[in-house]
């Protein structure tokens, strides 16, 4: 690339640090630059098209370029373009949603906090628990139990409880008292002649003596994705969630459901608590509820938290917590929209009877030599890739072949996500039957591509 350059791409690889990149990679190989988007497609600015199989981050429920959205952002900024909800004050836009929230989640969440992101979020949850147990005298109260692969985020309390080491190497996180279980994807980390009820019933025993381990009077909350999405798209044994949840009853633990992608019809159910069939204290909310055209978060808990964090706002005088753009206007009047559209449209429903098609044609590229595991529900899914499908056996050097696949997909306008050698798929919620069997075509013959490559470096 010339010095002289005044190409955007230029002026990207000389200015810009980019999230979850190689920066030495990005500085030789520059950034594909996205252009504009509609419906499932998005266009780079080379005029190449592609499906969005990954909707954006897992977020992009609507579609692109959907003109509501747009349209509900500039009412509300010419109305009140901002204001914020400090000290008293309110507007219509997070009040109209704070009460959609209750109305559309579990019957005990009453309550809802807003931030920008997900990650802001999940530190709430832990400042609202540590908060709430020195309201209520028991400062011990303290510590998290979470998964390994989980995803949470990556601020300093998100990022401790994400249990995934590229997030904590080198950031010096875990940095809150957090304790990682095993991963509860059976394929993977089932022991040999494991049953799947067996699988759960060692990870519910495992998780049993991490609490008495530590002591139930010294941890907090538990906290999950009801489907775990980030960290290579692996839905919950079968009676996981409620092994989990019967714990957490037993020894006064909070049960937090992060539904940051699980929310909002990913699955086929409103909520991923409703999919798998459990009751948290606290879900905390993001990406699909404004389809991302504009940051925002929500975290809906209990009345029984509620009235224990007031309690110590009224001792205290305040609550000291809150960012300058929680419950903002425009993202939380673009939110009510991006939900009205989902209700008319039915797009949970769609995402239930699509996605039943999705998973199917998906499962036929089983039959790939290089696919170990189709797995999702709804309209997420992984498909792991391994070096021997007979024996489960991965690949001596993790995340090369994924990396291929992706790149082989992009070049056959299929964007996904490579996580290690599992390619996630997580398309708009607005998906159709025929867009199912073109993205099924566009992976196989990724797939192939890559196959090919591998005889021809003598890897397979
Ligand atoms: C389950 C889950 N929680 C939290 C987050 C963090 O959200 P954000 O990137 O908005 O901080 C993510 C992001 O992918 C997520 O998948």
């Amino acid at each position: 690339m010339s010095k002289l350059s005044n190409s955007l791409a230029h002026i990207d690889v000389t200015t810009m640090l980019h999230p979850y990149t190689n920066a030495k990679v990005h500085e030789k190989n520059g950034p594909v630059i996205m252009d504009h988007g509609k419906g499932i497609h998005v266009w780079d600015s080379n005029g190449k098209e592609y499906i969005e199989g990954l909707a954006g981050l897992w977020s992009v429920a609507v579609g692109f370029g959907e003109t509501r959205l747009k349209d509900a952002a500039a009412r509300q900024m010419d109305r009140l373009s901002y204001y914020h909800i400090f000290s008293g004050k309110s507007h219509e836009p997070s009040i109209r949603l704070a009460e959609k929230l209750v109305d559309m989640t579990p019957a005990n969440l009453t309550r809802v906090f807003f931030t920008n992101s997900g990650s802001e979020a999940n530190d709430t949850v832990v400042k609202l628990l540590w908060y709430m147990n020195n309201s209520l005298g028991r400062p011990k109260k303290k510590k998290f139990i979470a998964r390994t692969k989980a995803y949470h985020g990556i601020t300093i309390a998100s990022g401790s409880l994400t249990g995934l080491p590229n997030n904590h190497r080198d950031f010096d996180l875990p940095a809150i008292p957090v304790r990682h279980l095993t991963c509860p994807h059976f394929y993977r980390f089932g022991l040999p002649g494991e049953t799947e009820v067996a699988f759960t019933a060692r990870l519910i025993a495992e998780a049993e003596a991490v609490i008495l381990e530590e002591g139930p009077e010294t941890i907090a909350g538990f906290i999950g994705e009801p489907l775990m999405a980030a960290g290579g798209v692996m839905p919950p044994p079968v009676g996981y969630w409620q092994g989990i949840e019967a714990l957490c009853r037993r020894y006064d633990i909070m049960l937090i459901a992060d539904e940051v992608i699980t929310g909002f019809g990913r699955l086929g159910s409103p909520f991923g608590v409703m999919h798998y069939g459990f009751q948290p204290d606290i879900m905390v909310l993001s990406k699909q509820i404004t389809s991302s055209y504009i940051p925002l978060a929500a975290i809906v808990f209990s009345e029984e938290i509620y009235a224990a964090i007031a309690d110590n706002t009224g001792r205290i005088g305040t609550f000291g917590h809150g960012f300058t753009g929680s419950g903002h206007p425009v993202a939380t009047a673009v939110a009510l929209e991006n939900l009205a559209i989902m209700e008319e449209r039915d797009l949970f429903a769609n995402a239930a009877r699509v996605g039943q098609h999705f998973q199917a044609a998906l499962s036929e590229l089983a039959d790939h030599p290089l696919v170990g595991e189709v797995r999702g529900a709804g309209l997420i899914a992984g498909l792991e890739l391994v070096a021997d499908k007979r024996t489960r056996r991965a690949f001596s050097t993790p995340g090369m072949v994924g990396m291929r696949v992706f790149h082989a997909a992009q070049e056959c306008g299929l964007i996904t996500r490579a996580i290690g050698d599992t390619i996630a798929l997580c398309p708009p919620l607005i998906l159709n039957e025929a867009q199912v069997l073109e993205i099924v075509r566009r992976l196989r013959q990724a797939l192939d591509v890559t196959a090919e490559w591998q005889r021809h470096e003598g890897l397979a």
